[in-house]
C-alpha cells in the first residue's frame, strides 16, 4: 500500500469522471481512498475555472490545506484540472505548499507525477497540451463509479467554438475525438459488468469525429445488449443535425431528455457571444425535437448580464424560457474570464442588476418546473434506481428517462434496477412516488423492465 488519497472535485461532469479515473489508476498502483484529511498522504484538488466563483473557491480550499502540510510534511498536494492548466507553475509560486500541478491533458500521468515528487523532492508541473487520448481512454473502475450502474464515457475533449465568454477552449484545448472502436468496446465492457446506462461526455458531442458521426455512434451503442439507457452532454445548437434529431425518434434506448444550452434569447447578445445560431433557429430545433419525440424534456444553460444585455435583450431571454418550458435551467451571472474575447467588452450590467435578473429568471423557471412536475402526478414512469434518499433511509431515489428525480419507499436492493413508479406528489425539484409492490410491509418482487 502506497498511502491514502483524497480527491476534491469542482466543476462539470467531465471533472467528476476525471476524478473517478484518477482514483482508479491510483488504486491500481496501491493507493487507498480516504475521507480523512489527517490520514491522507496525497490530496488532489481537481479544479474548475469556468466562473470566478468556482476559481476562488478552489484556490481558497488549496490555501486551507497549508496546516495539514505543516503537520505532516510528507503529505503531497496536487492541483489538477482547468485551473492547473490555466495557471501552471504560478500556483506553486503563490502557494508553495502545492507539490504537483497537472494539466487537463496529463491526467494519466498522476501516478508518475507522485513518484517523481517523492524521488526528486522539487515541485512537478506538467501542463503540456497535445496528446490527451491516453487520459480520455482510462476506464474508471466500477468501485469508483457513482452510481455503479451508470458509466460516463469521454468521447471527445476540448472545444473549437470559442464562445466569447468561455475559458473552456483555453483550458481543455482544441476538439479531439476518440476513435469509435474504443468507445463502443468500453461501452460493451461496461454492459458486461452490469452497467445499465451509458452517458457520453464531451464539451460539444455533436461535432464528434472519431471515424463515424455522433448519430452513428449512438446507433452502435443502442445495439449493445444489457444497456437500457443512453444519455449525452453537451450539445451545441449550431451542430444539431437532422440525423441526430431523428435518433430521438428511432433509438429506443436514447433517453427522452436533452441538455441544449441557449445562453441568451436575444440575437444581438448571441452574436456578441459568438454562439452562431439565432433565437429562431434555436426554437426551430426545439420544435423538431418535439416532433421526433413528443415527450422529450429539455434542460439548458443561460447567462444573465452579459455585456450589452439591455432590458429588451433580457426580456427576450425570459420570453424564450416561457416559450420552451424547460424542465430544468442552469442559470449563471456573467463572470469575466481573463483572456477570453468578451473580457475586452465593457462589463455594462451593474452587479445588482445582474443579481436582480438572475433572481427573477430563477423564479420564473421555478414556477415552470413545478407546473411540469405537477402535470406528472398520477402517471407511472420507469425509474432507474440510483441510491438511498438522503433524507429518508426507507426511501430510494432514481431518475425517469426524462431525467427527473423520483423518491419512493423501497428496499435498497432496488439500486441498479428499473422499477415502475406511480407519481403521487410534485416537489420543486423532484417527484415523490410509490410502487404497488413496495408499500411498506410488502415483500413481493418489483416489475423488472
Ligand atoms: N460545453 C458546454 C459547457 C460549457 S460550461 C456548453 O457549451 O454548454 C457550462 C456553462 O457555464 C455554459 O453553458 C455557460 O452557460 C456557463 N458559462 C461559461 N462561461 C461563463 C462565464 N464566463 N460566465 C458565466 N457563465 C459561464
Ligand atoms: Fe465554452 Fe462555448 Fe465551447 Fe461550450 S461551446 S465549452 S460554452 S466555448
Ligand atoms: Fe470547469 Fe473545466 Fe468543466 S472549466 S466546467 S471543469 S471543462
Amino acid at each position: 500500500m502506497k498511502g491514502y488519497v483524497k480527491i476534491f472535485t469542482y466543476g462539470c461532469q467531465m471533472n467528476d469522471l476525471d476524478s473517478q479515473k484518477m482514483y482508479s489508476i491510483l488504486s491500481r498502483e496501491g493507493w487507498e481512498p480516504t475521507e480523512s484529511l489527517k490520514e491522507a498522504d496525497l490530496i488532489i484538488l481537481n479544479t474548475c475555472s469556468v466562473r470566478q466563483k468556482a476559481y476562488e473557491k478552489a484556490l481558497s480550499n488549496i490555501g486551507r490545506l497549508r496546516p495539514y502540510k505543516k503537520r505532516k510534511p510528507s503529505l503531497i498536494i496536487a492541483v489538477t484540472g482547468c485551473i492547473a492548466q490555466q495557471k501552471g507553475s504560478d500556483i506553486i509560486s503563490r502557494m508553495p505548499h502545492v507539490d504537483i500541478v497537472l494539466g487537463t491533458h496529463q491526467l494519466h500521468r498522476i501516478c508518475t507525477a507522485v513518484e517523481e515528487k517523492r524521488e526528486e523532492n522539487g515541485p512537478v508541473v506538467d501542463t503540456r497540451f497535445g496528446e490527451c487520448i491516453p487520459s480520455l481512454k482510462i476506464v474508471p473502475h466500477q468501485a469508483f463509479m457513482v452510481p455503479t450502474h451508470r458509466a460516463y464515457i469521454n468521447i471527445m475533449q476540448g472545444c473549437n467554438n470559442y464562445c466569447s465568454y468561455c475559458i473552456v477552449p483555453y483550458v481543455r484545448g482544441r476538439e479531439i475525438s476518440r476513435d469509435h472502436f474504443g468507445i463502443v468496446e468500453e461501452a460493451r465492457r461496461h454492459a458486461d459488468s452490469g452497467v445499465r446506462e451509458i452517458f457520453l461526455l464531451g464539451q460539444n458531442v455533436n461535432s464528434y469525429s472519431g471515424g463515424i458521426s455522433f448519430p452513428e455512434l449512438l446507433r452502435c451503442i443502442n445495439d449493445i445488449g444489457g444497456i437500457e439507457r443512453i444519455r449525452f452532454t453537451t450539445s451545441h445548437p449550431k451542430d444539431m443535425s437532422d440525423d441526430l434529431i431523428a435518433c430521438f425518434g428511432s433509438l429506443e434506448k436514447l433517453c427522452n431528455h436533452i441538455h441544449l444550452p441557449f445562453q441568451s434569447g436575444s440575437d444581438r447578445v448571441l452574436r456578441l457571444m459568438n454562439r452562431q445560431y439565432t433565437r429562431e433557429t434555436y426554437l426551430e430545433l426545439i420544435e423538431k425535437l418535439r416532433q421526433a419525440r413528443p415527450d422529450i424534456a429539455f434542460s439548458a444553460d443561460v447567462i444573465v448580464g452579459f455585456p450589452g444585455e439591455d432590458d429588451e435583450a433580457y426580456r427576450q431571454t425570459l420570453e424564450l424560457i416561457r416559450e420552451v418550458r424547460f424542465d430544468l435551467l442552469y442559470s449563471f451571472r456573467y463572470s469575466i474570464r481573463p483572456g477570453t474575447e468578451a473580457a475586452s467588452l465593457e462589463d455594462s450590467v451593474a452587479p445588482e442588476e445582474k443579481s436582480l435578473r438572475l433572481r427573477e429568471l430563477q423564479s420564473v423557471q421555478r414556477a415552470i418546473t413545478l407546473e411540469i412536475n405537477r402535470s406528472r402526478v398520477g402517471l407511472t414512469y420507469p425509474v432507474l434506481v440510483d441510491g438511498v434518499s438522503v433524507r429518508n433511509a426507507e426511501q430510494v431515489y432514481g431518475r425517469t428517462t426524462q431525467n427527473t428525480i423520483v423518491n419512493f419507499t423501497g428496499p435498497h436492493r432496488l439500486i441498479g434496477r428499473t422499477v415502475d413508479v406511480r407519481i403521487t406528489r410534485a416537489n420543486p425539484n423532484s417527484l415523490t412516488g410509490e410502487t404497488a409492490e413496495y408499500e411498506p410491509g410488502h415483500t413481493r418482487l418489483p416489475i423488472q423492465v
